[in-house]
């Protein structure tokens, strides 16, 4: 589903992602991760079209994907962000409706009469995903009340909004608490079974070890180990990488 070809990204001198290369099937959950700085975030910002690779190339759906935000969303790319982003003074509904007006998805609104379709089936879709991850009591809430955890609920409910094929969440277990993890991790796997591929970047190890099949490490941007959960975790190289940066 999406593949990338050598991708490297600098900044000034800096090789934040250096020459990766992976393949991603689609329906599948695979977990990347790597001490603080490894370049997680920027791969991200890359798959996502915030970034421009500065060599090497990305494929999504067999067509190389264009850097450009609104492009990637309108492909079916989702992302939440490492910090919530969530706008605090609209209620949770209205943030998971504004994921409409962010990417360049018009739908057919050109006509009133299919506005007024595509809103009702917006309001609706909304509302069955917030049921959906348990925040349908919270609907009316101003995002910026809730408790932490369900902040990135909401983030991850307006990701969903748009039907993604593919969503990359960043970071989404930090901050919360045991049984709010354990809660992310049923709540990723139903997205997953749902058919999105998710891409999860994690420091949660009890997390990424239960639920991912695969595991992408990355260590000063460049990918040092990728495969099952349990045969990185013992991979020579991925525990140095771990200790010398006094991580885990
Ligand atoms: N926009 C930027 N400009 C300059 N350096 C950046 C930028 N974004 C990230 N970096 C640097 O790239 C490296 C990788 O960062 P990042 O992708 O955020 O790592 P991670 O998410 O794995 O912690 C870091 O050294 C970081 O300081
Ligand atoms: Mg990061």
């Amino acid at each position: 589903m999406i593949e990338l070809t050598s991708v490297t990204k600098t900044f000034g001198g800096l090789r934040a992602v250096d020459n990766v290369s992976f393949r991603v099937n689609e329906g599948s959950l695979t977990a990347i991760i790597g001490p603080n700085g490894a370049g997680k975030t920027t791969l991200f910002n890359l798959i996502a079209g915030a970034l421009t690779p500065t060599n090497g190339h990305i494929d999504f759906m067999g067509k190389n994907l264009p850097p450009a935000p609104h492009k990637a969303a309108k492909r079916g790319i989702a992302r939440t962000f490492q910090n919530v982003r969530l706008f605090h003074d609209m209620t949770v509904l209205e943030n998971v409706l504004c994921a409409w007006n962010t990417g360049s998805f018009m739908g057919n609104s050109i006509w009133p009469i299919g506005y007024r379709e595509d809103e009702r089936l917006r309001m609706k879709r909304a509302s069955y995903i917030l049921e959906d991850l348990g925040l349908g009591d919270d609907r009316n809430t101003r995002a910026g009340d809730l408790p932490f955890g369900k902040q990135r609920m909401a983030e991850i409910a307006r990701a969903l909004a748009l039907s993604p094929r593919l969503l990359l969440l960043d970071e989404p277990a930090a901050g919360l608490n045991r049984t709010e993890s354990a809660e992310l991790g049923k709540i990723i796997r139903h997205i997953v079974s749902g058919g999105v591929t998710v891409l999860l970047v994690e420091h949660d190890m009890q997390l990424v070890m239960r639920l991912a099949e695969r595991v992408i490490v990355l260590e000063s941007g460049s990918l040092i180990a990728d495969g099952a959960p349990s045969s990185v975790a013992g991979d020579p190289r991925v525990i140095e990488a771990y200790l010398g940066a006094a991580e885990c």
